[in-house]
């Protein structure tokens, strides 16, 4: 029987997460993020009532599941204190079932401000990041320059080290990028005040899972991102700068391999995408306009307008394969309803020699020579939101996923038909009963 499932993002981001990792969090003991920090953007929709998370894991609206951070995410500490307070206004008490791990390298404002300059000058390559601090925050983990959380307990350590940071930060803030520079002092006191809300909060979290799954606990790990975001596979430099990928559990959590028993791989029916880097199957005409609009395609962290296209099984078998995906969960079916007629990517052809690629495109070159090729499909017209049974999907919705499901060949286990909890088709039992399992 499936005991830990991880629930990993197929495309760029957005592809429903929050969504299945709320749904599937029920009877479960503990929801882990392994990586990404405030960046991701995930939205729960139960009772008509949203709650959109940014770092802390999907689990909140259930009182028995613990939220866990592994030590693979970057945290704000002010930002982590926000959004803590933020679920206590709105009536969901987190502090309490909050884990952190004790080795979290954390993002400080010099680390937003980088973000922030580089992002507005014009010599830079133009990312489109969130202005979180991500990049900045995975350098000086990289560089061994981190200021993890633990290093705050020191009061002396920390001193010393954020004033070496500051030092390092401003001199390319104020020199490179002719900003105004961090000031210290105020970092220094307000992470003191912010870490001792958030103190007894902290935990060897490798000790913790390693000795939960001995004792059989269920456990969800929580992508956030796509793995076309992810720095080794994604359309870099276009990407976050972690390991979205299956990878980024292992290294985040300190969890071995053999602990995930089901790899469930998220995408949409289509594909979206915020910030800039290629996109092969991008629509600018109608279909986009529709796409944005049925589908609310709104970026949750920075209410940006996203890029929509067709989806595009090249990349999706891809995302399958290094992530060793073990079934697919495919969202907003119902976005699809009005359209005439729909398209998936089912090749890469090259667009001088019309040959088709057989290589997964590296380099800007690459992605720029590549003409995607479309099966097209008639649209089914009919509303199937909410729609709980396979059986009831009118049968071009059925065709369209059949073929969808023998071109990647691996199963599809769930669909969400709309972005309430209970909008969901569980196609077999093996998901249905990891749900309703009670330890
Ligand atoms: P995440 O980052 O992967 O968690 O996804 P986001 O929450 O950023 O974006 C997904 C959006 O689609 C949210 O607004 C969800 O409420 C919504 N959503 C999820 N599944 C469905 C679905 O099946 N149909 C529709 N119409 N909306 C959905
Ligand atoms: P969830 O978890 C969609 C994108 C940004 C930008 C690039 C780098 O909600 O799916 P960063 O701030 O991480 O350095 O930005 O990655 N990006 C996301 N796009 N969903 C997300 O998270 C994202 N997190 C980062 O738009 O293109
Ligand atoms: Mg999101």
């Amino acid at each position: 029987m499936i005991k830990n499932i991880a629930v990993l993002g197929m495309q760029w981001g957005d592809e429903g997460k929050g969504k299945i990792v709320d749904l599937l969090s029920k009877n479960s003991n503990y929801v882990v993020r392994y990586q990404g920090g405030n960046n991701a953007g995930h939205t729960l929709l139960v009772d008509k009532k949203k709650t959109i998370l940014h770092l802390i894991p999907s689990c909140v609206l259930y009182k028995n599941v613990k939220a866990v951070l592994g030590n693979g995410v970057v945290v704000s500490l002010p930002d982590l204190v926000k959004e803590i307070n933020f679920l206590k206004k709105n009536k969901i008490f987190i502090q309490d079932r909050l884990i952190l791990s004790n080795s979290i390298s954390l993002i400080f404002e010099y680390h937003i401000s980088l973000d922030r300059a580089r992002e507005k000058n014009k010599e830079s390559k133009i990312i489109g990041t969130t202005h979180k601090g991500i990049g900045p925050a995975y350098e000086d983990k990289i560089a061994r320059r981190s200021i993890r959380i633990s290093d705050l307990y020191d009061t002396n350590y920390f001193s010393y080290i954020l004033k070496k940071n500051v030092h390092y930060y401003n001199f390319q803030l104020v020199n490179y990028f002719k900003k105004n520079p961090v000031s210290y002092k105020k970092i220094y006191f307000d992470s003191l005040k912010y870490f001792n809300k958030i103190k007894n909060m902290i935990q060897d979290v490798s000790k913790l899972l390693n000795k939960k799954i001995k004792k059989k606990s269920k456990i969800i790990f929580e992508g956030a991102q796509g793995s076309l975001l992810d720095i080794d596979y994604g359309t870099y430099p276009y990407v976050s700068s972690s390991n979205s990928s299956i990878g980024g559990i292992i290294t985040g959590t300190g969890l071995g391999i053999k602990n995930i028993n089901y790899i469930m791989g998220i995408s949409k029916v289509y594909t979206t995408r915020v910030g800039n880097g290629p996109f092969p199957t991008e629509l600018f005409n109608d279909v986009h306009k529709y796409l944005c609009k049925i589908g609310k395609e709104f970026g949750s962290t920075t209410g940006r307008k996203r890029r929509t296209g067709w989806l595009d099984l090249v990349l999706l078998k891809r995302m399958i394969k290094i992530n060793s995906i073990s079934g697919l969960c495919l969202t907003k079916l119902d976005v699809l309803d009005n359209l005439n007629e729909i398209k998936v990517c089912i090749k890469y052809i090259n667009k001088f020699s019309k040959k088709e690629i057989n290589f997964y495109p590296i380099t800007q070159k690459d992605w720029e020579e590549i003409i995607p090729v479309y099966k097209v499909f008639k649209g089914w017209k009919k509303s199937i939101r909410g729609i709980v049974l396979f059986k009831d999907l009118p049968v071009l919705t059925q065709k369209y996923i059949s073929f969808i499901k023998n071109f990647i060949k691996i199963d599809i286990d769930l669909i969400s038909t709309g972005p309430e909890r209970n909008n969901t088709i569980f196609i077999n039992n093996k998901i249905k009963t990891f749900v309703n399992y009670k330890n």
